[in-house]
């Protein structure tokens, strides 16, 4: 079977791509929730390459690097950060000239093509990890497929946007939602071709 691209969207109820403050969204979990669980461990073992744009790969790199970890982060901050450095982490730039993290390569040019090239090259799943302008690229193109989003009980109204306009629709087929203590849902769609 084809390797399977999944988009990660993380936004508010209006679509913005902002991790916004809300009560209870900055309480750390000594154990991981159902968004670490849904979006990132149960995917350890399917998924070997990430994408990223590039204003997202440096935000990562700055506190998801294993070297960037602090003593008081939780044990599973730092598995994730021990499976991001397992994986093929793609950054897609037109300005960066080399990259200092993991596994990385710059890649750049149409994302139809670099889709359809990973797409025939033997490996696991993937997963774009943002930003919101690059997964909505995804969108838009219709590359993706299925989404995880994590939809944040606010209306926000600023920021980078998931949604825009689209030249055919994007059908989708309900797999998962599962809503979390502090308001937040968790939705798995799958897109129908
Ligand atoms: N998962 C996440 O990381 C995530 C989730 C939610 C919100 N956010 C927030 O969203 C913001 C970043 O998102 P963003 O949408 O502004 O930026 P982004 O998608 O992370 O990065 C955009 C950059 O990616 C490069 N790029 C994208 N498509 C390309 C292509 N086809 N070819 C070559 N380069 C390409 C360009 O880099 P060059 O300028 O180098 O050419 C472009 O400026 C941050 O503030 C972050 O906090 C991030």
């Amino acid at each position: 079977m084809a390797r399977k691209i999944t988009v990660n969207m993380y936004m508010t109820l209006d679509g913005f791509g902002v991790f916004a403050k809300y009560p209870g969204s900055d309480i750390e979990e000594d154990e991981p929730d159902d968004f670490w669980k849904e979006m990132w461990i149960s995917r350890y073992d399917s998924v070997d390459t990430i994408i990223f744009g590039r204003r997202s790969y440096e935000g990562h790199a700055q506190v998801h690097a294993l070297a960037n970890r602090k003593k008081t982060d939780k044990e599973y901050l730092y598995d994730y950060s021990r499976f991001l450095e397992r994986c093929k982490l793609i950054v897609l730039s037109n300005t960066l000239q080399k990259t200092t993290w993991g596994n990385s390569k710059i890649e750049k040019g149409d994302i139809g093509d670099l889709v359809e090239r990973l797409k025939k090259e033997p490996g696991k799943d993937i997963i774009v990890e943002g930003g919101p302008s690059l997964a909505h690229d995804f969108i838009q193109r219709r590359l993706a497929d299925d989404y995880k989003m994590l939809v944040m009980p606010v209306i926000y109204g600023k920021g980078p946007h998931y949604w825009g306009t689209m030249d055919d629709q994007e059908t989708l087929r309900l797999i998962s939602v599962k809503k979390m203590t502090h308001g937040e849902l968790i939705l798995h769609y799958a897109s129908v071709r």
